[in-house]
């Protein structure tokens, strides 16, 4: 049986309707980011070009500093953070498009050209920052880049100068290798890290913004997810083990980037096209942020809640669609908002909110409900007295479909994840314990992946294919005897996916 929820958390049972369309990165007008982005895109012109040349207690470095701080100050007093973004050669102010004009282009070629050739998507302006620390920061990022490492040594030279408020995010082309038939795994590793590190950072932001009461990002979801679907089309297994390590403390963000991540996986093995895919993505990034105003006592209580707590729980998917609606573009948001809405009702119509009778559930509702319900069970939590190990939360699932969960999505998922998925933890019947770390390619190996050995001392062991034979004979060198889930191996587990 599948466990009930005591506690709100997770999202036990979750469960969507209407055509997908590709994001885009055109908003709806916003007056104040229309009147004011121009004029921040000028001043910031004119501080890079003046620190440039002058030491920054020269009259017209602190006059170019004075006026960018300012305008900072106007937009960031209603928009909270001020985030200057490139994307596809366009430069948006949060996620509003700044309009060309003859007066405006030359500073804003300058600032896409000086961003590009850093290699820095986003520029992110917290309200904080102050006089002092955009000084710093305007030095080292308009100072001469380097050959290599150009975004690593400008990050970490302002992480060294102590400016905290200013965040910048690494510009990641659409990488061309991931489309090639041969692919450099150790890049897909790197870009598989990238892009997770990424995507919870996104979330981070993305719940300031709501506790801000501000308009959650759309643009840069889809950028992420995009890349996430990219990687999917090539290889899934680092990103796969990466949603396998369970971060304690901050749950919500992981659960969300991993449901990300799952759903996306399916939604690719069902032969969605990638902008779709990606939009599945989007949904799922967002499916839970009505959370954000659920007490944390509630979300974390070990024990039973109490009607009234569970009342406040139940109300979460509606509050997560009032804030995705504050969105620029609501059109883009559409999926999002139904799959908040509906994603703890399953295939069979059970679950709440409530589902009157004449509703459909949105299509990406049933991949994103399989995805968080496998995260929510293989994850240790307070009020769950069982935490499953990968390969029996999918057994589980597997035993529902048709019920809880829409079969077909249960035979995709199945199908990507294989008997023990990438991450699992086992006992081999020699008595070793070892990750499992690529899934065998043959189907009818599923049950024999490749596993890295766990050593007792910590250090990384062989690398292992369970479908080897002892000699020329039919016996295998080593077999699967039990998943386990053991706390001891969670940091070597780590290692086999993490790049450092
Ligand atoms: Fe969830
Ligand atoms: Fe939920």
């Amino acid at each position: 049986m599948i466990e009930h929820r005591t506690n709100p958390d997770d999202c036990a049972f979750d469960a969507a309707g209407g055509a997908p369309e590709p994001i885009s990165c055109a908003t709806e007008p916003n007056g104040l980011v229309d009147r004011l982005g121009p004029l921040l895109v000028h001043y910031l012109f004119s501080a890079g070009r003046t620190v440039q040349i002058h030491d920054l207690t020269n009259r017209a470095a602190q006059t170019a500093l004075s006026n960018l701080l300012e305008t900072l100050r106007e937009l960031g007093e209603t928009e909270g953070r001020v985030a200057v973004t490139v994307a596809t050669d366009l430069l948006s102010i949060n996620d509003v498009r700044v309009v060309v004009d003859t007066q405006s282009m030359g500073p804003v070629l300058y600032l896409i050209d000086e961003m590009k050739k850093r290699k820095v998507e986003e520029i992110d302006f917290a309200p904080e920052v102050a006089a002092e620390e955009l000084g710093s920061f305007l030095k080292l990022f308009f100072s001469e880049p380097s050959e290599e490492d150009v975004f690593g040594e400008l990050a970490r030279k302002l992480s060294d100068a102590g400016v905290v408020n200013i965040r910048l995010a690494e510009r990641i082309e659409r990488l061309k290798y991931l489309r090639d038939a041969k692919v450099n795994k150790q890049e897909v590793r790197e870009e598989s890290n990238r892009v997770m590190s990424r995507a919870i950072m996104f979330m981070g932001e993305v719940m300031r913004a709501i506790a801000q009461r501000r308009p959650v990002q759309l643009p840069k979801a889809s950028r992420i997810t995009q890349q996430i679907a990219d990687i999917i089309r090539t290889d899934e297994t680092i990103l796969v083990g990466l949603a396998s390590i369970k971060d304690y403390d901050e749950y919500t963000f992981s659960h969300s980037v991993n449901v990300s991540v799952l759903s996306m996986l399916i939604a690719d093995r069902m032969g969605l096209h990638k902008s779709d895919t990606a939009q599945v993505g989007i949904a799922a990034l967002f499916h839970d942020v009505g959370k954000t105003h659920v007490p944390q006592a509630i979300l974390n209580k070990p024990d039973s809640l109490t009607p009234e707590e569970w009342q406040l729980m139940e109300r979460h998917p509606m509050l997560g669609v009032i804030e995705l609606s504050r969105a620029r573009s609501l059109r883009a948001m559409a999926d999002a908002l139904f799959v908040s809405l509906q994603h703890h009702l399953l295939y069979n119509g059970k679950g709440y909110p409530a589902k009157p009778a004449p509703w459909e559930l949105h299509p990406f509702n049933h991949m994103i409900t399989v995805a968080d319900v496998y995260d929510a069970m293989t994850t240790p939590r307070v009020y769950r007295k069982q935490t499953l190990t990968p390969d029996s939360a999918l057994r589980l699932i597997a035993r529902k479909g048709g019920e809880m969960f829409d079969p077909l999505v249960v035979k995709a998922f199945i199908g990507a994840m294989g008997v023990y998925p990438v991450g699992t933890v086992v006992k081999l019947d020699t008595g070793e314990h070892a990750v499992v770390t690529r899934q065998n390619e043959h189907c009818r190996l599923m049950h024999r992946p490749v596993v890295v050995l766990l050593r007792d001392d910590g250090a990384s062991g062989e690398q292992i294919d369970l479908a080897e034979r002892a000699g020329d004979g039919p016996k295998y060198r080593r077999t699967i005897v039990e998943s386990v889930h053991d706390k001891r191996y969670e940091a070597q587990k780590a290692n086999c996916f993490i790049v450092k």
